[in-house]
This record gives C-alpha cells, sequence and structure tokens, in this order.
C-alpha cells in the first residue's frame, strides 16, 4: 500500500507568497510520491506556470472544496501518456537528460562514458525527428506567428541543423577511438544549446495548436495517430 499524500494547507500564506511555497513543495517530488495542495484560490494559473518552472513534468488534478480547492500534484512520468503531444513533451524531456549526462561525463573526461550516451541519444532523437517530420507535420496544422513565419517550415528547418550538429558530434567518435574531451565538448555543447532551444519553441509555438487540433480530430483518428507515433518512437 502506498503512503497517503504529504498534504500542505497553504490558505494561510499571504497570497502573494503561495506560488513561492507551493514551488518549493513540488519541485523535489520523486518517483511515486504526491503532495496535496490546499489552497483558497483557484490554482489553475499558478500550476500551470509552476509547470513551465519545473519544464512540464508535472501532473496535476484539482478539485473544488470546503474553503478552497485541493490540488493533487505528482510527477508526469507516474501518470499515463496522455496522447500525442503529451508524448512528444515527454520525449524532449528524456533527450534533453541522455544529453545532459553525456555532457556530464565528457566533462568528467571521461568520453568512452559520454560515447554510449550519445549514441543512444542519436537512435532517440532521428526517431522523434521522423516522429515530427513525417508522421505529424503532414496532418497537423501550420500556424503563423505575429510576423507571418511558418511554424512548421522553423521546425523543419531546425530538424536539419540539429541532425547536421549531431553528425558532427558523431564525427568525433567515429574519426577517433578514443578522442579527447576537449574534443568533443564543444560540439556536444552546441547541440546541446540548439536542442534546447528548438524544443522550447516547439512547445510555446506548435504543440498548443497541435493539441487544439488533436482534440477537434474523431477519436478513432486521433488513437490511431497516437498508437502510430507510440510504435515509432518504441521502434
Ligand atoms: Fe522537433
Ligand atoms: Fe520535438
Amino acid at each position: 500500500m502506498s503512503a497517503p499524500d504529504r498534504e500542505v494547507d497553504l490558505r494561510t500564506e499571504p497570497p502573494s507568497r503561495v506560488q513561492t511555497a507551493a514551488f518549493y513543495e513540488v519541485r523535489d517530488l520523486a518517483p511515486g510520491e504526491a503532495v496535496m495542495l490546499v489552497t483558497a484560490e483557484d490554482p489553475s494559473l499558478m500550476m500551470r506556470s509552476l509547470d513551465l518552472q519545473l519544464r512540464e513534468t508535472l501532473a496535476w488534478r484539482s478539485e473544488a472544496a470546503e474553503g478552497g480547492y485541493r490540488t493533487r500534484v505528482q510527477l508526469r512520468s507516474d501518470t499515463d501518456i496522455d496522447g500525442t503531444v503529451d508524448l512528444l513533451v515527454r520525449d524532449h524531456r528524456t533527450l534533453d537528460e541522455l544529453f545532459a549526462k553525456a555532457l556530464r561525463r565528457v566533462n568528467a573526461n571521461d568520453v568512452a562514458g559520454a560515447r554510449e550516451l550519445v549514441e543512444r541519444f542519436a537512435v532517440a532523437i532521428r526517431k522523434h525527428v521522423e516522429l515530427e517530420n513525417t508522421l505529424l507535420a503532414p496532418v497537423l496544422p501550420r500556424p503563423r506567428g505575429p510576423d507571418g513565419a511558418d511554424h512548421v517550415e522553423i521546425m523543419l528547418r531546425e530538424h536539419d541543423e540539429i541532425l547536421r550538429q549531431l553528425a558532427e558530434v558523431e564525427s568525433c567518435f567515429t574519426e577517433s577511438a578514443a578522442p579527447e574531451a576537449w574534443e568533443v565538448e564543444p560540439f556536444i555543447a552546441i547541440l546541446s544549446g540548439t536542442l534546447a532551444k528548438h524544443e522550447y519553441r516547439e512547445e510555446s509555438n506548435l504543440f498548443p495548436h497541435w493539441h487544439a487540433a488533436l482534440d477537434a480530430m474523431d477519436e478513432a483518428r486521433r488513437g490511431e495517430l497516437f498508437a502510430r507515433a507510440r510504435a515509432l518512437l518504441a521502434a
């Protein structure tokens, strides 16, 4: 049996401090753990903003209760995947983690340890790009920014750049059986920055539109797309 949720009553906090107090309660949530936040006000906006601060790693469910709201917060990775966009966002976090680990290994002078992580990352990012390019982009909307920029076109261009930078990282490892950390590090650091910006742009400019379009699809079609997306990433 799992332990009962920790309950934190934030109704006595001054309104200006509620979000900060909530942040400290949720930022170190461990897998399998949940916290119940009790607030006087509707926490929807606060939870959305905490989730963004914590790179969309949270899942929550709120209900109005006597004297306020009760919100159960847990890690998103502890919950079932909620559709295609959730699958993409979770995959972003997995990619980030893999690549951050590779960079840490390089910085610790363990290039051999980094090699295996880079190989796993390369397989995973190529599948992710294939999913976005070939399965989703052709059937989902192409929203435009206020300046007329086509967000799908930007995505496709950035994918080419990511794959080009990845090839550079890979060539460091193939040109030499045991490259030096200083030879590899700049290429990994550049790709890491490119990837973070790309994911941020997708999650803020494109995915909200894709999410709305998926929601508007009939259930059978949405389910089929989700199943194909999962199968592609799992292959
Ligand atoms: Fe992408
Ligand atoms: Fe993506």
